[in-house]
């Protein structure tokens, strides 16, 4: 019989500011089927753009194996990722691989939703527990525009009926807000989804990575979003669901559902962060704005052992400083945060 591995050194493990690790984002991939202005602009990620080649990319196998070390430092929730997590093949394999680990309860995935309908089947019964389904207007026109491609969200809308109607529960739907591109369209995109049971989450533009020339004048604040659904849609704000929840609540006064805005920019909250992020090619990445990440691959797949990879993520956490979105808000009126150097992009350690 196999002894199970010693994970003592990364058990309980916390960070410099006392943070624990709740939950591990994996990015399965860097490509995606779409190329939203702010994240993969088409100018930039067109046909010749040189994603990371294969053997870069670690296997379900390496994925399975890191994120067990991940659970015996505290990990219970994961989030798979991408790019766009369903243009990877065969994801369903994986996400029962990872549903087999001891203390991941929850396995939740954030995609653009393209393929869903047709995979949504086979998620549910592989264990995935959750969906957040990025759509960023309801209005074709726009929607095309933010998502860099000819067709408007049929496809998307199609792959959340099915998921719903599969019992996914709460759905999410995220919207990334940029002022003068869809802030007009929110209360229409809110409506839509208003009383279905999907939750609409409006997220701040955010300066992360370095190719979406983001400004601050492009923010439309947690506040203000408040304002324009309340100007259609009495809202009354409810508690977090949990300490940390990077969502700010409310609900609709006529019991119609609820909404969430994310206010990381203008209301950061660095002060609860426990996510890790672990990137398509193996970099533990210890926040949404940082320069680099601390490689695991390469020890792996040098033969390191379970509890020497365990060591490496315990070392690596417990040095663990960053808030940097609270650094830009202090820096005054959260302007453009501190220099990181090149800070990740999004598609290469997911949201
Ligand atoms: P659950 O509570 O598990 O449903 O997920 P969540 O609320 O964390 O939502 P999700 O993971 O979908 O995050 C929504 C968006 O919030 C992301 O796509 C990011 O844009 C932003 N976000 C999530 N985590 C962080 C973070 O650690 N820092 C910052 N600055 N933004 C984040
Ligand atoms: N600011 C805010 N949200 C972003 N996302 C991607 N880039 C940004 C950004 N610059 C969102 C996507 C998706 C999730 C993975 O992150 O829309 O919902
Ligand atoms: Fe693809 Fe998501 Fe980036 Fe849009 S935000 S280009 S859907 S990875
Ligand atoms: Fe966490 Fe970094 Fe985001 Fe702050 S800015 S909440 S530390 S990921």
């Amino acid at each position: 019989m196999t002894q199970s591995p010693d994970f003592s050194s990364v058990k309980g493990i916390t960070d410099k500011l006392g943070r624990p690790v709740r939950d591990l984002r994996i990015s399965v991939t860097d490509r995606c089927n779409f190329r939203c202005t702010y994240c993969m602009p088409a100018e930039i990620f067109g046909e010749r753009y040189e994603f990371l080649p294969r053997p870069h990319i670690l296997s379900f196998e390496e994925i399975e194996r890191l994120a067990r070390v991940f659970a015996a430092a505290g990990v219970s929730k994961l989030r798979i990722t991408g790019g766009e997590p369903l243009v990877r093949a065969n994801l369903p394999d994986l996400i029962s691989n990872l549903s087999a680990i001891d203390g991941i309860d929850d396995i939740a995935m954030t995609t653009n939703g393209y393929l869903l309908a047709k995979n949504a089947q086979a998620l549910k019964d592989a264990g995935l527990t959750r969906l957040t389904i990025s759509l960023d207007s309801i209005d074709a026109d726009i929607f095309k525009k933010m998502s860099g491609r000819p067709q408007g969200p049929e496809n998307t809308l199609e792959g959340i009926k099915v998921a719903t109607e599969l019992g996914f529960s709460p759905i999410k739907i995220n919207v990334v807000v940029q002022r003068g591109i869809n802030d007009h369209t929110l209360v229409d995109t809110a409506r839509y989804f208003k009383g279905t049971g999907a939750i609409v989450r409006f997220i701040e533009f955010m300066d992360v990575g370095t190719k979406n020339g983001w400004e601050l004048s492009q923010v439309v604040t947690f506040k203000e979003v408040i304002e324009l659904i309340r100007s259609e849609f009495p809202l009354e704000p409810i508690e977090p669901n949990y300490p940390g929840e990077v969502a700010n609540r409310y609900r609709y006064a006529d019991g119609d559902g609820e909404i969430g805005v994310i206010s990381s920019v203008s209301e950061p909250f660095c002060g609860a962060c426990s996510r890790a992020r672990l990137s398509t090619d193996g970099k533990l990445v210890t926040c949404l704005f940082a320069s680099g990440g601390v490689d695991l691959k390469t020890p792996m797949r040098d033969g390191a052992s379970d509890e020497e990879l365990a060591g490496i993520v315990a070392k690596v956490w417990s040095g663990r400083t960053d808030r940097y979105s609270e650094l830009r808000s202090e820096d005054t009126e959260f302007k453009a945060g501190p220099d990181t150097g090149d800070k990740v992009e999004m598609y290469y350690i997911g949201g």
